[in-house]
């Protein structure tokens, strides 16, 4: 089974809050993207969103330049049959987030939660970040939690890659420079404690690898 038809048959059967990875309010993210984006103005991109609920705290908040990206059409349209209305001020994108055109400096803020550590093959990884370099403008901010060391190792049934904020910033490199990292223990809808690393980067690209990406 390819990897969009795995995500697609998970989000056709099973409610949003059915899913390990489920959170009512993503109150972490929010409050980092708070710290780095003060204005509203901003534009924040969800890769690998899923059905979360991280849309609809950034719209309360008052974010007006909103663009949600998953593979999975099932998983979009269930945030978007929950925002109802509110959904119209969002961009909805399905698609992969390895091949996706992004514009040259769209963004001011990627935000990406339980999504890297899918990428358990270093060319995947390479791939990603280079989407990343692409789509940020430089000054922006990378967001980025993936499952802590001692994590699960697998997740959705798949094998995920696992980090410390230490290993997880060395996959960006040192054109991200890490502005904080946080330890937050995920509760699964049936009490299951999982481990997570956030890391919160700012880009700030040197001439020569900018012009290389
Ligand atoms: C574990 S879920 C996390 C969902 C959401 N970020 C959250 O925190 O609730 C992983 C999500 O990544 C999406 N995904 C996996 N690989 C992807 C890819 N290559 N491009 C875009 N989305 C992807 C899946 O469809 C799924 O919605």
């Amino acid at each position: 089974m390819n990897s969009k038809a795995h995500w697609e048959h998970i989000y056709e059967t099973k409610k949003p809050d059915q899913v390990s990875w489920f959170e009512p309010e993503a109150t972490l993210s929010l409050a980092l993207v708070r710290r780095v984006a003060p204005t509203r103005a901003e534009a924040i991109i969800d890769v690998g969103a899923g059905a979360a609920t991280f849309v609809d705290g950034l719209l309360s908040a008052g974010y007006q330049h909103i663009t949600v990206l998953d593979l999975s059409a099932a998983a979009l349209l269930q945030a978007q049959r929950r925002l109802g209305e509110r959904a119209q001020a969002v961009e909805w994108r399905e698609a992969d987030v390895l091949s996706a055109a992004f514009p040259n400096c769209a963004f001011d803020v990627w935000h990406d939660r339980a999504v890297f550590h899918f990428l358990t093959r270093a060319a995947d990884r390479r791939a990603y970040v280079a989407q990343v370099r692409r789509a940020l403008r430089p000054g922006g901010f990378a967001l980025v939690a993936t499952f802590a060391a001692d994590g699960p190792s697998r997740c959705s049934g798949l094998e995920v890659a696992r980090y410390s904020a230490d290993s997880l910033h060395a996959e960006f490199g040192d054109d991200f420079r890490l502005l904080s990292s946080d330890r937050q223990t995920h509760v699964t809808p049936w009490g299951a404690e999982q481990p997570f690393t956030y890391c919160l980067c700012r880009y700030e690209p040197h001439a020569s690898t900018r012009d290389a990406a």
